[in-house]
């Protein structure tokens, strides 16, 4: 059984765990202490044990593949993972200090990528132990139900990684795109210039929030409108990508929204602190303007 490393058990980083060891690969899932790591396998266990009732995956099934994930509180056990997926907080010192504990427990062949949403892959390359065993791979929230991988090579990553690690994202059932290394890849160029714009609307007064995601789920037939999708994803997440794009390219078609940056400041980062463009402390998300 080949064996997968995960670093970061948060919201990305246990969808990964799950899809992983639910396509049979060993996970070892970490996070900043053990506590954490586990507090994410138990939100896999929690999520198998849904699917379970709803007669979508057998017990046996659910039950084998939480068994392949097991909780590490370091790196030493990394030896054995032939990639390392690392699906930590969004912050470049962040990453660049576990790459460098964790590159010099790899093995010699192992492949180490990033789930990074938005950071520079051949930058960070340079804090990883071979850049040609490094590239980006961006997986989508909820992990085990959005169907692409966006693989992004850094200038330096070899054809050999690439190869390896396609194979892989196609063991876990995933629809494989590349990108190259620019601002936001493919989904967050497009996408988060259509959150800012409705944040903008917003903020314009061109209508309430109830009507901006009522128009755009249903007249664009998405699952979830704009303002809902930014408080799911994090609106201080969607500010860092945002602000990626505009200095990445200098074009000023990307500044991020006032409204945007107030709320966040404001500490009103979505779903995760229970306040964004809904209020979700009840039942129901309600509209906050
Ligand atoms: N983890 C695992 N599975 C989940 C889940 C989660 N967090 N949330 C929902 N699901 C599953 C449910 O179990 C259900 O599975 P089933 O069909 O097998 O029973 C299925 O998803 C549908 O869930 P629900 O019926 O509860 O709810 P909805 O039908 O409203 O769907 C949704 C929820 C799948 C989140 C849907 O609203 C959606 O697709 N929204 C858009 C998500 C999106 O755009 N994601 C991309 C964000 S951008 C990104 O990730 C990039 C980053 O860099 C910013």
């Amino acid at each position: 059984m080949e064996t997968v490393g995960v670093i970061g058990a948060g919201q990305m980083g246990a969808g990964i765990a799950q899809v992983a060891a639910q396509s049979g690969f060993r996970v070892l899932l970490s996070d900043r202490d053990v506590a954490l790591a586990e507090k994410g396998k138990a939100g896999i266990a929690k999520r198998l044990g849904s699917a379970v009732e709803k007669g979508k995956v057998a017990a046996a099934d659910a039950e084998a593949a939480l068994a392949r994930i097991e909780t590490v509180d370091h790196y030493g056990a990394f030896g054995d993972a032939f990639i390392v997926i690392e699906a930590a907080t969004e912050r470049e010192e962040i990453k660049r200090s576990i790459f460098a504990e964790v590159g010099a427990r790899m093995g010699p062949n192992a492949i180490l990528a990033t789930n990074t949403s938005s950071i520079p892959i051949t930058r960070l390359a340079q804090a990883a132990p071979d850049a040609g065993r490094f590239m980006g791979v961006h997986f989508f929230n909820p992990v085990p139900v959005m169907k692409p991988i966006e693989l992004i090579r850094g200038l330096a990553t070899s054809d050999g990684t690439v190869a390896r690690v396609e194979a892989f994202a196609k063991a876990l059932g995933k629809e494989v795109v590349h990108a190259n290394d620019a601002p936001g890849f493919i989904v967050n160029r497009v996408l988060m210039p259509m959150l800012n714009e409705a944040i903008f609307a917003l903020g314009e007064g061109v209508a309430n929030v109830r009507d901006i995601d009522a128009a755009v789920s249903l007249g664009l037939n998405h699952p979830m409108g704009p303002l809902t999708l930014a408080d799911f994803i994090g609106l201080d997440t969607c500010l860092e990508i945002t602000k990626v794009l505009f200095t990445g390219t200098g074009d000023p078609k990307f500044r991020p929204a006032p409204l945007l940056v107030k709320y966040v400041e404001a500490g009103w980062l979505g779903r995760k602190t229970k306040r964004g463009f809904y209020d979700y402390s009840g039942a129901e998300p309600v509209p906050t303007r």
